[in-house]
């Protein structure tokens, strides 16, 4: 079964060309995500009348007369009310305060002008053209409290011609944007039910504690510790198994008392696997809204405990700060 698509609100200042492209690829047979929101700090931009013809709810409280805070307040709770689960700053003149992306790390995108790290804040393409750069472009990237400092996660390259102006390649730059935009957000949105991406976090994860390493088990990934000759498995990667939904990975729980007290009480985070339930393994979902990693990451420590030898235990608890 498809995930719903992930609810999506905009942020905008100006004309919102971008939120444009973003909204009309939503509306793409099978699109991965929604616009439930456009929110402005300017009641007059252009954007929020697109907005509104496309019948798209829209909120605007302009930032004059109100501190950054209680201006951030006011937006977030536009958020909230449209239950979106990203904010995606598309020409949003604003910087936000770092509570409130702290709040949402992860979950708030923007687009910049340049190819990061090269030329963070203003004047992109002049910078760019007077540097002589072959290339400018355009980066998809995570919004952290360090402005334009976030992990780039999709970029595009526009060519710089001879006789560009800052004008005339902002306008080719701005075609590509609309092209980057949504297919990144399709990409980030989408991550989280796809199992090679799963499986890299989940294999970042095993493969750093001690004496690891990475094996197939009946077909299914696994990470096993000690020698590659006689290791012990202590998870495994599930997906799809035996008609179940879940992309999960396998852990060890103390035993059936426990595997059954965690399915009955968090059916949303645990499940039976077929087989290993038998033994006492539990799996704990990971295509679902909200994953939290050290939580994987403490489940996988304590499960690699259960097999590893004592002589690597003493080595985890004499390095582990106390
Ligand atoms: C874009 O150039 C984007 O890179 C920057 O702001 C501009 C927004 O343009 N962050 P628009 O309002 O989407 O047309």
């Amino acid at each position: 079964m498809p995930n719903p698509p992930a609810k999506v609100a905009i942020f905008i200042s100006g004309t919102g060309t971008n939120m444009a492209a973003l909204l009309y690829a939503s509306r793409a047979e099978k699109a991965p995500f929604e616009i439930v929101l456009v929110a402005s700090n300017n009641p007059q931009a252009e954007g929020l009348a697109l907005a509104e013809l496309e019948g798209v709810a829209t909120f605007a409280h302009s930032h004059k007369g109100h501190s950054r805070e209680d201006h951030d307040a006011a937006m977030e709770a536009a958020v909230r009310e449209s239950s979106a689960q990203y904010i995606v700053l598309a020409g949003y003149m604003r910087i936000l305060s770092d509570a409130f992306v702290e709040r949402w790390a992860g979950r708030i995108l923007n687009i910049h002008p340049s190819l990061l790290p090269r030329y963070k804040g203003l004047d992109t393409y002049a910078r760019a053209i007077a540097a002589g750069d072959s290339h400018a472009g355009a980066s998809v990237h995570l919004v952290t409290p360090e402005l334009d400092a976030g992990e780039v996660l999709a970029q595009a390259r526009v060519a710089i011609a001879p006789g560009d102006t800052p004008e005339s390649l902002a306008q080719r730059v701005k075609l590509a944007e609309h092209q980057l935009y949504p297919r990144a957000l399709a990409e980030y949105v989408a991550r989280g039910s796809d199992p090679e991406y799963l499986y890299a976090r989940v294999a970042e994860l095993a493969l750093a504690l001690p004496e690891t390493h990475a094996k197939d088990s009946h077909g299914s990934p696994g990470f096993r510790v000690g020698t590659e000759k006689s290791g012990r498995f202590f998870a495994h990667f599930s997906v799809r198994h035996h008609g179940s939904e879940h992309v999960a990975v396998l852990v060890k729980t103390s035993g059936m008392d426990e595997l059954h007290g965690l399915t009955e009480s968090q059916p949303e985070v645990y499940f039976r696997p077929a087989y290993y339930g038998a033994s006492g393994w539990v799996g704990v979902i990971l295509n679902r809204p909200d994953v939290d990693w050290s939580h994987v990451g403490e489940w996988l420590e304590r499960s690699w405990r259960t097999a590893a030898p004592s002589r690597l235990t003493r080595q985890l608890n004499a390095a582990e700060p106390f």
